[in-house]
């Protein structure tokens, strides 16, 4: 069945309305094509994930400079990703010349396009927060997780070619988790273990994405006062080991208010159990290959909130990190601004770490930059770096709380 399009939706795919609006409409079509899609919804916001330049390449800098030549505009508010760099001390922290050139590029397409170049995966923490039922359209696999899930709004998993199409027309093919009938739960998780640290909620969904792929797992016995940040590190480790793009709670998130509404009265095609045994197999999977002496430590994947910040301060507070050590606490540059007022940065830098802003790892590590910096191996109290890391930058990766990887910032050993 071919999708259904209003008067001005087929203007905009003759090219009436410019050529950017056109060649996001043949992509908007393609894709509703391709999902059997009925029609299009409006959408009210991107959060586009091709934001780092070494992530991005010369190819998608180039397809958004054409954007900007031809005179495009985007729609709907539109945030970014993180960046190939710290812009507030790339010089600083070693970053080169050539890649603060491609980033300056790409950033300044997007601006020219109109976007807010937040450059973090947690825009949801200062002020672009979808509501529930939303429609929108954004990237970055944590972050689509955590408004599907814990926001109760509606998005796909939208790559890079479908969000900058999204935010050039404003909108998208009503397909996937857009539809009713796509968002009920299929697993059935049972937590049979208390959850104390951001950690042990990190490891939990690794653990359930290796299992759930692209399923919809429905967590019980999550304690329903668990904090949004540990719900955070749920979202982005479910989202790295598997391709989970939405999950519920039962009793505290949105769509998950009772557990025959959830499953849609129908059997979840798998129960898994998860007690203290399921915990340490996720950890241990977590810290392979481990032989290096650590050199960075790296908190904030997700990027963090002002409570996490203030857990690090408080921790660092009166210690000194190890000759040789890096440590980042990664967030967005808003919150960086409320943990300077509060005084967390300044403690921070007095033991010897950094609140770093508008990067994370996964975003600016290159083979020649780890190299560079002599990153030897790196320890991180998140379940998606460490699963990424040593694939990606064959850097070994130590996996724990928060503890852990400040005794290592202490010592070098986890
Ligand atoms: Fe965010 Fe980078 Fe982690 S984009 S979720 S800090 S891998």
């Amino acid at each position: 069945m071919a999708i259904k399009l209003t008067s001005y939706e087929k203007e905009m795919l003759e090219g009436k309305h410019g050529y950017p609006v056109q060649m996001g409409m043949q992509i908007q079509v393609q894709m509703g094509q391709i999902y059997y899609a009925e029609k299009m919804i409006p959408v009210s916001s991107v959060h586009m994930v091709n934001a780092s330049a070494i992530m991005s390449g010369e190819a998608v800098i180039k397809l958004v400079e054409k954007m900007v030549k031809h005179g495009g505009k985007f729609k709907i508010p539109t945030t970014l990703n993180p960046a190939a760099l710290d812009y507030e001390c790339w010089q600083e922290m070693g970053f080169s010349q050539e890649i603060y050139a491609a980033q300056i590029r790409l950033t300044n397409a997007y601006k020219a396009l109109g976007a807010i170049p937040s450059h973090s995966c947690t825009p949801y923490l200062f002020g672009f927060s979808p509501k529930f039922g939303e429609h929108v359209a954004w990237g970055e696999s944590s972050a689509v997780n955590y408004v599907n899930s814990v926001i109760g709004a509606r998005t796909n998993r939208e790559g890079g070619p479908a969000a900058l199409a999204a935010a050039l027309t404003g909108l998208v093919p009503a397909y996937g988790y857009h539809l009713d009938q796509n968002r009920k739960g299929n697993y059935l998780v049972h937590v049979g273990i208390e959850l104390k640290k951001v950690a042990d909620y990190g490891a939990l969904g690794y653990y359930v994405g290796q299992i759930v792929g692209g399923g919809i797992p429905v967590f019980t016995g999550i304690p329903r006062d668990v904090p949004a940040y540990k719900l955070k590190m749920l979202a982005g480790a479910l989202a790295s080991s598997g391709s989970v793009a939405l999950f519920h709670v039962e009793g505290v998130t949105p769509e998950a208010l009772t557990m025959d509404d959830v499953f849609n009265r129908q059997k979840p095609v798998q129960v898994i159990e998860y007690g203290q045994k399921e915990k340490e197999d996720a950890v241990r999977c977590l810290n392979k290959n481990q032989k290096e002496e650590i050199k960075v430590i790296v908190i904030g994947c997700p990027h963090t909130d002002i409570v996490e910040i203030k857990e690090v301060a408080d921790r660092l507070q009166g210690k000194k990190i190890k000759d040789g050590i890096e440590f980042w606490v990664e967030t967005s540059l808003p919150i960086k601004e409320l943990a300077r007022r509060c005084g967390f940065t300044d403690t921070i830098q007095a033991a010897g770490a950094r609140v770093v802003v508008d990067t994370c790892p996964v975003h600016c590590f290159e083979q020649e930059f780890t190299k560079r910096k002599g990153f030897t191996a790196l320890a991180t109290n998140s379940a998606k770096l460490a699963h990424y890391v040593p694939g990606m930058w064959s850097v070994p990766t130590y996996f724990g709380n928060l503890e852990q990887c400040i005794h290592a910032a202490m010592t070098g050993n986890f």
